[in-house]
């Protein structure tokens, strides 16, 4: 995978297989930031995606949804991932009661769906994931895109 990447998936394996594609890139090139911004509408595959990027990392580790517990930890000799779930989150105090700045000041990876949410807390430098359907008649197709942005002013 090289960024800025792009590819139309049919299937949630399809999405799982790019999100282990970028794990992959992450941990082969330690200049790349360990912050990545999922964004996309209910149902559109990011906890798929993650799942895919975890495989890549912790391949005994069950990814679920953190809808209720905000973040999930995944852990294997090599690293660690926080996965989030921004869904219910409405302002910085809800964000800050989480832990989320704590999380993000170390080495691991973060993983962040609902990024949405929490446009004020998203690093200068960071992977960007917006997944959208692409079809109105297929109803597994979806535009997958990855970017590296960086706040071009520091
Ligand atoms: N191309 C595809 N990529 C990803 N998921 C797909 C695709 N086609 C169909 N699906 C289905 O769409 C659903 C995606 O669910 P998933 O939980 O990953 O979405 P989500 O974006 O995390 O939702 P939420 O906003 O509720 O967290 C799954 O049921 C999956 O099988
Ligand atoms: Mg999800």
């Amino acid at each position: 995978m090289t960024l800025p990447f792009e590819i139309i998936t049919e299937s949630a394996e399809q999405t799982e297989d790019a999100g282990a594609s970028l794990a992959k890139l992450l941990l082969g090139d330690s200049s790349l930031p360990r912050f990545i911004a999922m964004y996309g509408d209910l149902g559109v595959g990011k906890t798929a995606f993650v799942r895919g990027f975890t495989r890549a990392i912790a391949p005994d580790a069950s990814v679920k949804s953190p809808t209720f517990a905000l973040v999930n930890e995944y852990g294997s000799k090599r690293s660690t991932i926080y996965h989030f779930d921004m869904y219910r989150i409405t302002d910085e105090d809800d964000l800050y009661s989480t832990g989320f700045y704590d999380y993000i000041s170390g080495n691991a990876f973060c993983i962040v769906e609902w990024s949405e949410n929490i446009p004020y807390a998203i690093p200068d430098s960071y992977l960007r994931v917006n997944i959208e359907k692409n079809s109105l008649e297929d109803t597994d197709s979806r535009l997958l895109q990855i970017s590296y942005e960086t706040d071009s002013r520091k």
